[in-house]
């Protein structure tokens, strides 16, 4: 299974491709510009003291998407229409996990306050816009910061909170999600729930500001006590 990172040359995105291809899976890194993708490539190995990984290499987006099974996108919400337009045409068959967080600082304003998306959260505008494709979508990723992604000598200390209508694609991304060290996947339900769930991130921005620090993560407990 391949795993494309759209956008995968931010912080989000390069720390989810560090950290997968650091597990050992086929990553690809996309980019609006293959260059770019290819540097970012460059970045990880060198983080991760290695050369020439056989298992990760840098495309363009359209690239990319060709390529993979499984699409991650790592874009600010401004940019979510225009870099699923030029993936659009080849998504069929695949399953997308959207880590968007729409933030008031993605319209100018503070990263603490989120901004209301009229499909309900970034994740059903994703399925919206992708509308008439043979795509599942997830949401996923937005509540793990990339400093803990990043920060890869490290397991990562939080859950990652799913959402996805579609209960096969939803498993197969909690079987991505579970190979993060340290992360468990929870099933919140529905597409919708992401509503709630993409709203959790400018709390946890808030709260690493007040505590000057960047590794704020939520833990789900209690899930197993009968
Ligand atoms: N950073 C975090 O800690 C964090 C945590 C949770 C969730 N998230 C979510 O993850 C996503 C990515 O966050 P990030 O901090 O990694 O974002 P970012 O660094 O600002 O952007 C990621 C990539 O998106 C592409 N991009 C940026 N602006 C664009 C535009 N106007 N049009 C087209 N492409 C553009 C760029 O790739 P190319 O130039 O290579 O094409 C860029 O490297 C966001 O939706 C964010 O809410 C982030």
């Amino acid at each position: 299974m391949k795993i494309a990172v759209i956008g995968g040359t931010g912080d989000q995105g390069l720390g989810l491709a560090m950290r997968y291809a650091k597990a050992g899976e086929d990553v690809v890194v996309g980019s609006r510009k293959a260059e770019n993708a290819e540097n970012a490539v460059t970045e990880i190995e060198n983080l991760l003291n290695q050369s020439n990984m056989k298992n990760l290499e840098g495309l363009s987006n359209p690239e990319a998407t060709v390529a993979a099974d499984i699409l991650i996108l790592t874009v600010p919400l401004q940019a979510q229409k225009t870099t699923l337009d030029s993936i659009k045409e080849y998504v069929d068959g695949k399953i997308i996990i959207d880590a968007t967080a729409p933030l008031s600082s993605n319209i100018g304003g503070s990263p603490t306050e989120f901004i209301e998306v009229w499909e309900g959260s970034a994740a059903e505008r994703t399925f919206s816009l992708l509308k008439g494709k043979d795509v599942a979508v997830v949401s996923a990723y937005s509540n793990i910061s990339s400093s803990s992604l990043m920060n890869h000598k490290e397991d990562i200390d939080c859950d990652c909170l799913v959402c996805g209508d579609d209960e096969e694609a939803k498993l197969k991304a909690k079987e991505l999600i579970n190979k993060l060290p340290g992360v468990n996947a929870i099933d919140c339900g529905p597409l919708s729930r992401s509503r709630i769930t993409e709203k959790i991130t400018p709390l946890l921005i808030g709260l690493n500001i007040k505590n000057k620090t960047h590794y704020a993560g939520i833990r789900i407990t209690g899930l197993d006590k009968k």
